[in-house]
């Protein structure tokens, strides 16, 4: 038995146990943000962010919010149709997860399904109408964050976005510059016609637009969960819908659906910590070996042109590994040890000449196309320090143009993003080989790259839409939170891009000068001037010095998008 003594003496060690034990919790609750933070690519889904906010909800239930919002008011890029990837990050434990909502290659799909009788790619098929389309995952992920993650019922949640469509929401600059582009193949949909046309002319910007069928499948899955979805009414209409156009969904396709919880990636950069999208997004992967290989140079000693050079070599050579490795992980075995390697990114280093391009072709894989410009990130932390990095998807705008009478959503055209054929490129000039091949059950591999930085001072969200380009663009923006750029700075810089194949550096307008283009040109470059800028990018920043919180939207997409950051007293005011 120990003496009274003995346990008096004990007392002064407990007391420091405690203290260490207690010191992360204290340390955390010191450095909580002043605010709260949304950027998302459309003002009222920003909004219905806010609004669970103060009726307190955490970033998770806001991301839910927002991505379900976003289904109604942001048709042309994602929805209920579509899927997305949830990157998370809970202040309380630390815990990280990446909730993979992507679709599903339907279980009656085949790998030639999109080739003709010689061989050849029917790219239309992968493009537009029934057949092009995956299982939707995006109502599986709302339903699972909601339910693992969130603090408020998942009706809750749902609320502004059922108010949305049933009392009307403004068409955008955005949604009518985008409906420009599918008006056509809209028209040839019973169900889009009716949701999207008025006497087969699309709305005008500033229309107040009704959608009461997309509120009724909202209103499903606020009553039932997963179940509103992928049983009963909602999922026995599509299946009938998608069969009758030609498509080749079952019942079982959709019971069997699941989103699925995977780990982040995670890597240093300048002794900064960077969480990111593992398989079947390529951009963690991707973004991981840009990073890497760029640690290896003396950047700061870099004019701009010899640093563009080092970026572009490293964009070939990551672009190079996506076509040839990348696919879904619970299908193909991938190389991630050695892909996420520094001495492997130190090997790709070694092969950058130091002042001369390298052909893509030199770098032999799969032999090698045109742009996208849909898809939607969004970006939240709350005030307790929650991070909710999101970015979803119907792929090309108004997914394949399809809607099923009576649902109110379009069906994505994610089939397009596998590798139709080894070597054909996709909608956004994307190569692949066997990894990326369709088959049933699969998910195609995915450019969304939400990314989330855990800095010493500094934590951001960040992510963008832009097909194949996204990756690229992340890097960029992530480069530019790391060097201390605003929100604001970081989703305005210019964007350059390169992967692998075309062997060609698209460039934004305005982005490089002509001396700095004539150089580039000079080391053996094939410049690519773009006609129009690309990406919608959304970043939250959390300054941990001075306890702010800094959101902006991309400015390409001018007055559409809402950045914003709102201190406690605004939001619960
Ligand atoms: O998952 C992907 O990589 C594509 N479906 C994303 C499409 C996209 O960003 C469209 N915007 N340009």
């Amino acid at each position: 038995m120990k003496s009274r003594h003995q346990t008096i003496r004990r007392w002064p060690r407990i007391a420091l146990w405690l203290a260490l034990l207690l010191l992360p919790t204290l340390a955390l609750a010191e450095v909580k943000p002043h605010a709260a933070g949304i950027a998302s690519a459309n003002k009222q889904a920003t909004e219905a962010g806010f609004e669970i906010l103060a009726q307190g909800g955490n970033a998770f239930d806001a991301a839910v919010a927002v991505s379900a919002a976003l289904a109604v008011v942001e048709p042309e890029s994602s929805g209920l149709g579509g899927g997305g990837f949830f990157l998370l990050h809970r202040a309380s434990d630390g815990k990280a997860v990446f909730v993979d909502a992507r679709e599903k290659a339907p279980l009656a799909a085949s790998r030639d399904m999109y080739l003709d009788a010689d061989g050849n790619a029917q790219r239309a098929l992968s493009v537009n109408g029934a057949l092009a389309a995956g299982i939707p995952g995006l109502p599986a992920g709302l339903v699972l964050v909601a339910e693992r993650y969130g603090k408020l019922p998942l009706k809750q949640s749902l609320a502004p976005a059922i108010r949305l469509a049933r009392k009307g929401y403004i068409w955008s600059a955005k949604n009518a510059a985008m409906i420009g582009f599918r008006t056509e193949q809209l028209a040839k949909s019973e169900g889009a016609a009716a949701l999207f046309l008025r006497k087969g002319k699309p709305p005008a910007k500033g229309d107040r637009i009704f959608n009461p069928d997309i509120a009724k499948v909202l209103e499903r899955i606020a009553g039932e969960g997963h179940r509103g979805f992928y049983d009963g009414k909602t999922a026995r209409t599509l299946v009938e819908g998608v069969k009758a156009a030609g498509g080749i969904w079952s019942l079982d396709d959709l019971a069997q659906y699941q989103a699925v919880e995977r780990e982040p990636l995670r890597f240093q950069f300048q002794g900064e910590e960077i969480l990111t999208s593992p398989p079947p997004s390529s951009g963690g992967v991707a973004l991981v070996g840009l990073f890497q290989i760029l640690s290896g140079y003396p950047l700061a000693e870099f004019d701009r042109v010899q640093r563009l050079h080092v970026e572009i070599e490293a964009m070939r050579r990551v672009y190079r590994d996506r076509a040839i490795y990348l696919g879904d992980p619970d299908f193909v075995q991938m190389p991630m040890q050695m892909l996420l390697s520094p001495y492997y990114a130190a090997g790709l280093r070694a092969s950058i000449h130091t002042r001369k391009a390298t052909p893509s072709d030199a770098l032999p894989g799969i032999s090698a196309g045109p742009e996208g410009s849909d898809t939607s990130h969004f970006s939240i932390i709350d005030s307790e320090g929650n991070i909710a990095a999101v970015t979803q998807s119907v792929n090309l705008p108004f997914g394949a143009a399809f809607v099923v009478p009576g649902t109110g959503f379009v069906l994505n055209n994610e089939m397009d993003d596998f590798s139709v054929k080894p070597g054909v490129p996709n909608a956004f000039g994307l190569i692949g080989d066997d990894a990326n091949a369709i088959e049933p059950g699969k998910r195609p591999l995915s450019s969304m790259t939400p990314t989330i930085l855990l800095g010493k001072d500094r934590v951001a969200a960040i992510g963008s839409p832009g097909g194949s380009r996204i990756i690229t663009m992340v890097f960029l923006g992530l480069s530019k939170v790391l060097a201390g750029s605003s929100a604001a700075e970081a989703v305005s810089a210019p964007r350059i891009h390169h992967q692998y194949q075309p062997d060609s550096v698209s460039v934004e307008p305005g982005a490089l000068s002509e001396a700095e283009i004539s150089a580039l040109t000079e080391r053996g470059y094939t410049v690519a001037p773009a006609e129009r800028p690309w990406g919608n990018m959304q970043v939250v920043i959390w300054n941990k010095q001075d306890r702010s919180v800094d959101a902006a939207s991309d400015p390409r997409w001018e007055g559409v998008g809402g950045g914003e950051s709102r201190d406690r007293e605004m939001i619960f005011r």
